[in-house]
């Protein structure tokens, strides 16, 4: 039930820090340390390369999920649209393991990959919300992502769920393979949990900012490296999907390439800034749209822009970053499609998930 809350959307955006810790609570034993069935953990050692297959949200929170595996525990990892990859497969690696992230389990396109993988006698694991689901039972292993029931079209808890998953999981796999990590993936995620506390606890910040950049314009752009392009990938997914506005997810780098051709007077750019080892590069990014006369707002660990608005994030580690400064562009999102007036719980032409092909 949605209790006091005017939209399941944003009860589900402030159940994000209970789900994070409730995730560290599931993966967590007695003596601290991880909780994982032997048999993925086997699964997961013997695999000379991962095909995460997704859609959507999901997909997105696979990007990041490559990230997390190759960085933390050097597993090579490819991610792929599930609709795609199943009339389009790339050639595979010689021990391939696939992982399906689906919040429902019941994405048509993913069952579609599945049915192949097993047919071909190849190992699946399925990262899901729903326990019991059609990925769930055909898989071999499932991870669960214990955000509890997800009724807003949007996705928002699950997303960020199956990022904790995902930064367990390869901690795991780096423990197992005997790499020296500094990663904790347990320590950090408490700490993303109070982060994300602090940003769902600005909502009249993150209003404003709808208002003030997302009442009146026909589209909007986001810009990031790294982490922070696949997030905002995410950000621009959340906010057509909702608010229908026409929004993309731009790779800082690429806005030459032809993107910056759009930016007009006003234009609204919404720029993720959380990667030490790239700021400078976004930074410039940033430069070139504003000489153009974007109206940007930038989400940062440290507020430095000196044009438009700052959001500022609590610091939390560089590779968990996705999992904080997703939360204002959900907020902003929300915000927006709620003053132009858009059913922000059933947008038009969508179902919460897509079973049919
Ligand atoms: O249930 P799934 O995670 O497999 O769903 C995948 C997508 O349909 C889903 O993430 C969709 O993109 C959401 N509406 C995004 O908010």
């Amino acid at each position: 039930e949605k209790g006091t809350y005017a939209h399941y959307m944003l009860k589900e955006i402030d159940e994000q820090p209970f789900v994070i810790r409730n995730i560290i609570q599931q993966y967590q034993d007695e003596q601290n340390e991880i909780k994982l069935s032997k048999d993925i953990r086997k699964a997961v050692g013997n695999a000379d390369r991962i095909y995460i297959i997704a859609a959507g949200t999901s997909y997105h929170a696979g990007l990041v999920g490559k990230e997390l595996l190759e960085k933390v525990a050097g597993i090579p990892v490819e991610v792929h649209i599930a609709s795609e990859f199943l009339y389009n497969q790339p050639l595979l690696s010689e021990k391939p393991l696939f992982i399906f992230i689906s919040q429902s389990g019941e994405t048509a396109d993913s069952r579609g990959v599945l049915v192949n993988v097993k047919k071909a006698g190849l190992p699946s694991v399925t990262i899901t919300n729903v326990p019991g689901s059609t990925l769930d039972r055909e898989a071999d292993f499932a991870l669960y992502t214990y955000a509890g029931p997800e009724i807003a079209v949007a996705s928002t808890k699950a997303y960020t769920a199956q990022m904790a998953v995902l930064s367990i999981l390869a901690m795991d796999a780096a423990i197992a393979k005997g790499i020296d990590t500094d990663f904790d993936a347990i320590h950090e995620l408490s700490i993303v949990a109070n982060a994300i506390e602090v940003l769902t606890d600005a909502k009249d910040e993150m209003e404003q900012i709808a208002r003030d950049y997302l009442l009146e314009t026909r589209n909007a752009f986001f810009i990031g490296r790294g982490f922070d392009y696949h997030v905002v990938q995410e950000g621009a997914l959340k906010l057509k999907e909702i608010s229908y506005i026409q929004a993309e997810g731009f790779a800082g780098g690429e806005l030459k390439h032809g993107t910056i051709a759009l930016i007009e007077d006003g234009t609204p750019v919404i720029a993720l800034a959380t990667q030490q080892s790239v700021n400078l590069n976004i930074r410039g990014n940033l430069q070139e749209v504003v000489s153009r006369g974007a109206n940007p707002c930038v989400v940062s660990m440290d507020g430095l822009n000196r044009k438009g608005d700052n959001v500022v994030i609590p610091k939390v580690h560089d590779y968990l970053t996705p999992l904080a400064s997703v939360i204002p562009l959900q907020l902003i999102s929300y915000y927006a499609a709620l003053h132009r007036g858009c059913d922000v719980d059933k947008p038009r032409n969508l179902a919460k998930s897509v079973t049919v092909e």
